[in-house]
């Protein structure tokens, strides 16, 4: 490289970082937008858990794809379908707002069906792509709500 051109190149390099760093620093970066759903420490602790129990679910679900057992997907992904003992108390549920409750059931409804279908297809292949559908309700969820601790009410949305 030319000497005059390695300068630019290093005065560059230096602005790009120094833009990064006050980036960092300052305001530019947006508290979490994402809509709060109000809930007690203990009811955090309840949700929370439930979300782990679903990726703890598929990853049993991906480590029995590897090995095609159909049977055994069948049955991890029934402890999460809709007829699973619904771990939340009612009181909990009944401070989440609707579309919560309607994107959490598509979760359920997903898994009955990957169950079903691997049971009566028993093809790895579309399993994998229920997978993905199901994984894109995940993030779809996640991209709406936060929790937040307090005695307050979520507001409805
Ligand atoms: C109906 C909404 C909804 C759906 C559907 C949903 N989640 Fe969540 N999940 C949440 C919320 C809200 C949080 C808390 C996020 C926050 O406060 O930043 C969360 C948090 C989590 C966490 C963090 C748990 C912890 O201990 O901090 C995991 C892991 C998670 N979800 C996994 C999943 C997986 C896997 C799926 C799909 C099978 C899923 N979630 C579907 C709403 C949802």
């Amino acid at each position: 490289m030319k000497p005059k051109i390695k300068h630019i190149a290093l005065a560059l390099l230096g602005a790009t970082l120094l833009s990064g760093s006050s980036l960092a620093s300052g305001p530019a970066k947006q508290a979490d937008q994402r809509a709060p759903l109000v809930l007690l420490d203990a009811e955090r602790h309840i949700v929370l858990e439930e979300m782990r129990n679903f990726l703890a679910v598929l990853q049993v679900i991906t480590d029995a794809l590897t090995r095609e057992d159909m049977k055994e997907i069948a049955r991890a992904a029934r402890t999460m379908g809709s007829g699973a003992a619904n771990e939340i108390p009612p009181k909990t549920v009944a401070k989440l707002p609707e579309e919560f409750k309607v994107l959490a059931g598509g979760v359920h409804t997903s898994f009955d069906l990957i169950a079903l279908d691997a049971e009566s297809l028993a093809d790895p292949k579309h399993t994998l792509t229920q997978m993905s559908d199901l994984l894109q309700k995940c993030n779809a969820c996640h991209g709406i709500y936060q929790i937040k601790v307090g005695r307050g009410t979520t507001v409805r949305k």
